[in-house]
This record gives C-alpha cells, sequence and structure tokens, in this order.
C-alpha cells in the first residue's frame, strides 16, 4: 500500500546533518540525566526520533533513515499502516482498558488469531492473554509444567524467549541470569541445528536426527540428568540467536519425539510470526503444529499485546487465576492485532516477503562471494542474517567487524541491528510493507558498508 498520506519517506536515507546531529545529541544527553544508564539500542542508533512513515524514520535534526529495525520485528507493516493506525484510532474513542470483559473487537481479535492458527490448534484451541513476549513464554512453560506435573523444561542453545522471572532461564546468553542473580532452573539445553556453528561432526542433512536423538535420550531415560520432562520450547526459526533456519525435517522430528512421549511442544513465534518469515507463523513451512504457542511483538504493531494459544484438552486442568495481570488483552493491541490480521490475509503482502526477500538474500549471496568475512548468508522471508567472521577458516566471529558495519550504515542513514551468539550477525527486519527501491537502496549501503570495512 503507497499512497499519497502514507508510505516510506521518497527522500531517505537524507542527511542534512552529520549524524548525531545537534539536536539529537542534546536530546541523547538529556535523555542520559533521566534515563537507566543500561539502555542498549541508543548506543548504536543514536538519534532523538521525530516521526516515523513506513519504512523510514525522521530525527529532530530532519534526516531521513531507512529503517532495517522495524523496533525489533514490531512495526511488521510499517510505521503508521493506516488500517492500523485506523484501528487503534476507532478503539481509542470507543475503550482503552477494561479487563477481561467481552468487546466486539476482542471477539473479532479472537476470532481471526484463531483462524490463523496451525491445524492441530484451529478450532482446538484456547487463547490466554499477556502483556509481553517474556509473559507469553514465561507462560506457556508454566502451562506445561501444571498440565505434566513434570518441571523440566528443553530449550535450545541460541534461544531467546525474555529475560524476565523463571523465562530467563530458558534464555540462553548467561549475561542476563547473571544480571539477575539466579543460577539455571529447571531447564536442560540441547543444541539448535545451526548448520555454520553445529558443535558436533555431523553432516548438514543429519542434524535435525541427532538432535532429534538427543531430545529422545533426554526425554525416555530415567537417568540422563535433567529430569522428568514437561515441555520443549523452540522458535521455528532463531531470532536473536541469529536468525538461523533449521533444516525443513528439524521441527517435524521435534514433534513426532514430543508426541511419542506426550510432551507438551511449545513453539516461540514471537520473532518469527506474524508475516516475518513470510507465512503467517513460521512453522507453516513444515506444517507442523505445537500444543502451546507464544505470540507477540508485531500482533499488536507496537501496542504490547502477547498471547498463547493452547489445546483445549489443557484448559479444562486449569483454575480460574491460573495466570493474572492487570494489563492482559489490551483492547488497542487486539485493534491492532486483527488489522494485521485482515491484511495480511486479504493482501499479497506475505507473497511480497518471500520474492523480495529471496532477492536480498541473493543479494547479499553476491556480496560473500567478493568477501571473504562473510561467513554465511541464511534466513526466509524477511529474517536475512549475513553473518560476519574474522577469519573464514577458524569461523571467528567478527563481533568487532559487524559493529563497524552497523556503525558506518548508521552514519550513512541506515538502521541495522545484529544478532547472533557473538552479535556477529546482521540482520534484514525491515517492516513487511518496505518498497523495495528503498530496501535496495539499503542494502547498496550495506554493500559499500563491507567494502569500506574490508
Ligand atoms: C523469540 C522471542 N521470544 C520472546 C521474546 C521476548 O519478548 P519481549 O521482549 O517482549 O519480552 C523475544 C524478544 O526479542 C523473542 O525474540
Amino acid at each position: 500500500m503507497k499512497s499519497a498520506e502514507w508510505g516510506s519517506y521518497e527522500d531517505a536515507p537524507r542527511l542534512v546533518t552529520d549524524v548525531p546531529g545537534p539536536e539529537s545529541l542534546k536530546m541523547l544527553a538529556d535523555q542520559d540525566r533521566y534515563e537507566t544508564a543500561s539502555r542498549t539500542y541508543t548506543s548504536v542508533f543514536k538519534i532523538g526520533v521525530s516521526r516515523a512513515r513506513g519504512s523510514t524514520i525522521e530525527d529532530v535534526d530532519g534526516n531521513r533513515f531507512i529503517d532495517f529495525f522495524s523496533g525489533v520485528s514490531v512495526i511488521n507493516l510499517g510505521h503508521g499502516f493506516p488500517p492500523v493506525r485506523n484501528a487503534i484510532r476507532d478503539q481509542l474513542d470507543r475503550v482503552v482498558h477494561i479487563n477481561e470483559m467481552p468487546t466486539e473487537t476482542r471477539m473479532n481479535f479472537l476470532k481471526a488469531f484463531n483462524s490463523t492458527l496451525p491445524a492441530g490448534l484451529k478450532d482446538r484451541s484456547k487463547t490466554m492473554f499477556t502483556v509481553t513476549g517474556a509473559e507469553a513464554c514465561e507462560t506457556a512453560i508454566e502451562l506445561a509444567r501444571h498440565v505434566t506435573g513434570r518441571k523440566t523444561i528443553v530449550a535450545f542453545s541460541g534461544s531467546y524467549h525474555g529475560v524476565s522471572g523463571e523465562i530467563i532461564s530458558a534464555t540462553s546468553n548467561p549475561h542476563y541470569r547473571g544480571y539477575a542473580g539466579i543460577g539455571l532452573r529447571d531447564i536442560a539445553y540441547i543444541p539448535y541445528p545451526y548448520a555454520y556453528r553445529f558443535p558436533f561432526h555431523v553432516k548438514k542433512e543429519d542434524m535435525s536426527a541427532y538432535v532429534g536423538d538427543m531430545l529422545r535420550h533426554m526425554i525416555s531415560d530415567p537417568y540422563a540428568g535433567p529430569g522428568e520432562i514437561g515441555g520443549v520450547i523452540v522458535e521455528p526459526i532463531q531470532g536473536e540467536g541469529g536468525y538461523v533456519v533449521p533444516p525443513d525435517d528439524f521441527l517435524p522430528a521435534i514433534r513426532e519425539i514430543t508426541q511419542e512421549h506426550d510432551v507438551p511442544l511449545i513453539l516461540d513465534e514471537v520473532q518469527s510470526g506474524v508475516g516475518r518469515s513470510g507465512k503467517i507463523w513460521a512453522s507453516e513451512y513444515t506444517k507442523v503444529s505445537p500444543d502451546i504457542m507464544c505470540v507477540s511483538k508485531s500482533i499488536g504493531e507496537g501496542i504490547p499485546i502477547s498471547m498463547i494459544a493452547y489445546r483445549n484438552e489443557y484448559d479444562e486442568k486449569l483454575p480460574p487465576g491460573f495466570h493474572l495481570g492487570t494489563y492482559r488483552g489490551n483492547p488497542l493491541g487486539m485493534a491492532a492485532g486483527n488489522a494485521t490480521l485482515n491484511y495480511l490475509r486479504d493482501s499479497s503482502v506475505l507473497q511480497n516477503v518471500r520474492s523480495n526477500g529471496s532477492h536480498i538474500l541473493k543479494r547479499l549471496e553476491e556480496f560473500a562471494q567478493d568477501n571473504s568475512y562473510i561467513g554465511e548468508v541464511r534466513g526466509r522471508g524477511y529474517m536475512i542474517a549475513m553473518e560476519m567472521v574474522d577469519d573464514p577458516a577458524t569461523k571467528k566471529p567478527g563481533t568487532r567487524r559487524a559493529a563497524r558495519i552497523k556503525e558506518y550504515m548508521f552514519r550513512h542513514g541506515v538502521l541495522m541491528h545484529t544478532c547472533g551468539h557473538y552479535s556477529n550477525v546482521l540482520r534484514f527486519m525491515a517492516p513487511l510493507t518496505i518498497e523495495p527501491d528503498l530496501a535496495d537502496r539499503g542494502i547498496d549501503i550495506l554493500g559499500d558498508a563491507l567494502k569500506e570495512v574490508q
């Protein structure tokens, strides 16, 4: 959708000052006085934001940036997308907060959401609202533990499920547990089939079976170590772990084993969901239906809302008040979610994401032919990764190199974020509606950055 009143600023990237510009610097200094030093995004994207349109962001100095970042995969349909903005405005005039009481918007959203779910959950599941992605994942593991009566949850290396409460244990980066001052609690890890850095000497095509064998051993052998397994939580495509697309036989293998042993399978679609992979749910690529699914981020297009969908049978085991929260099920978020799901269903946006995503992937692969510091290019839809290394032979992570590329791009008007086990993976996660020529302009700048940092 491009119209006179909506779409990206056509002149982006437009730099009218050096960046950060003087007004941004003043605002950032002021922010430093009042806000926590633990902020991370403003250490790279050093701008005070004035407004945002489509896939572009204008700073307080009048510079316009291309947004390859989407507020970490939240603004999926673009900043100020009219159907979403209008739905939020309309809801704002009706009711903003009403706890669990049904409204027309809530019912429309629940039905629209249900209609998109994987086959095993569609018309066979209940929805429980939460507020953040971490809370959805946290609630999912609590539910799995409750219905099985078993404590240990299996998670995967490279996982990111949030950093609050119990779920922090299922997030693989140990720094977060260190900051929170807790140890690993009732979580057992197995490797994700991350071909570029798989820790065992097995062929790429055997990785899923290998990981499956580890999971089967952990579930079925009482002396395996971690105790009785109450659930498996997995991202269909890893997000913060490095935009890692597993082989297509991975999720089916995990599904088969969990089903065999009656262990709930939790799919965390917080980042990969709502169109980012080129399908509404990334699990659609392999037709795997989980027992519990976690959704957040772009379903609210910037309004905090999250939820889990879970099998009807589990609902029979839940007492009232199993999970509580004042802000669960925000009406503005549901209005946004309804407009988003309808648009994904009725427009050609997902098809565009798949074809433009392939085009971008191809461009990055071309860069890789001339640049040995690009260890791997991978991705699906608009989850596209370029993993930087310092030494192609040893795969020594190119953390500093990725940071310098990110900095170059920022200074030339593109906001691109990193992820990965070593923060060495540049990731393309632009809004799904980004204009193809704008995306190409940003990728050209990535090409320049690669030459500069070479
Ligand atoms: C896959 C996944 N799950 C959970 C979360 C946590 O979401 P939140 O930051 O809203 O707590 C994230 C956040 O990046 C995520 O990528």
